[in-house]
């Protein structure tokens, strides 16, 4: 039985983005990660035992109180001491539903798509953070983090298209706020940020890429570090805002 340094949770750590992010948080000392999958845990994964893997759809409420279940036995095994998370980091996201691209106009629109891209971009952040408050309240500072993307941004919208994604995405940066809001009266330490990681080689851009400079592609590695070091820097006064993979502010 030992203290934890960091307790963190990486939601969609089985992603291109989650799964870096898992790669880069398990080099650091004293650090506790655990992580979730929906399919498959990556193939590499068997190379970083020390990352203890728990099942979830996002899209299914009573697989929350599951994870939440998990989370507190592999600490309390782990610790001895009643269960502490210090960092949520969600990074879970689809932009193309059931393999469908995203909608380039109005006529493209179907009501089936659009509500799952809400079950899946934006819902779990507001699941998530009603489960694991309690366990987050007995960090000296928890941090919860969502990624977002720069296209949920309503005043950055320059292009239209991409209905579900684009509306998906802004109501979870809407959903981030009101936690940061609610969090910021009960745990007067807490930060809760929507993140930007940039556009990022991974399955969800594979079909976008082509229009992208080289060197505006970061590989999920370099995002990953990016993020990490906004997540490290993060103070009080960053509660409720929606940063970019370099720190700087996004306009919501
Ligand atoms: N890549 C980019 O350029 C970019 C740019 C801006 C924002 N983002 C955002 O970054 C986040 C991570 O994306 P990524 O690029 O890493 O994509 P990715 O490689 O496709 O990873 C997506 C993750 O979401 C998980 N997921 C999808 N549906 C799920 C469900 N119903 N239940 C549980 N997990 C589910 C996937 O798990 P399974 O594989 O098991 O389905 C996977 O772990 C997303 O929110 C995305 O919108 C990405």
């Amino acid at each position: 039985m030992s203290d934890l340094g960091l307790s963190v949770l990486i939601v969609g750590g089985s992603g291109g983005i989650g799964w870096a992010l898992c790669k880069t948080l398990s080099t650091l000392p004293n650090v506790k990660v655990m992580a979730t999958y929906r399919q498959d845990i990556p193939e590499e994964a068997k190379d970083y035992g020390e990352i203890v893997w728990l099942p979830i759809d996002v899209r299914e409420q009573s697989q929350y109180v599951a994870l939440v279940e998990g989370v507190i036995e592999i600490l309390s095994e782990t610790t001895g001491q009643p269960a502490r998370i210090d960092w949520v980091i969600n990074c879970v996201g689809q932009l193309s539903i059931d393999q469908e691209l995203p909608e380039k106009n109005l006529k493209s629109i179907e009501s089936e798509r659009f509500v799952k891209a809400m079950q899946i971009n934006t819902l779990p952040t507001l699941l998530l953070a009603q489960h694991l408050q309690p366990l987050l309240r007995r960090s000296a500072a928890p941090r919860f983090a969502t990624i977002s993307a720069r296209v949920g941004s309503i005043s950055d919208n320059g292009l239209g298209g991409w209905y579900s994604y684009r509306c998906s995405k802004a109501a979870l940066n809407m959903a981030l706020k009101n936690i940061s809001i609610e969090w910021g009266r009960l745990m007067p330490n807490s930060c809760t940020v929507a993140l930007h990681p940039g556009t990022t080689d991974t399955s969800l851009s594979k079909p976008f890429q082509a229009n992208v400079p080289e060197h505006k592609l970061f590989s999920a590695d370099k995002t990953a570090r990016l993020l990490m070091g906004v997540l490290m820097s993060l103070q009080r006064e960053n509660n409720g805002q929606f940063l970019a993979f370099d720190g700087s502010l996004i306009e919501w």
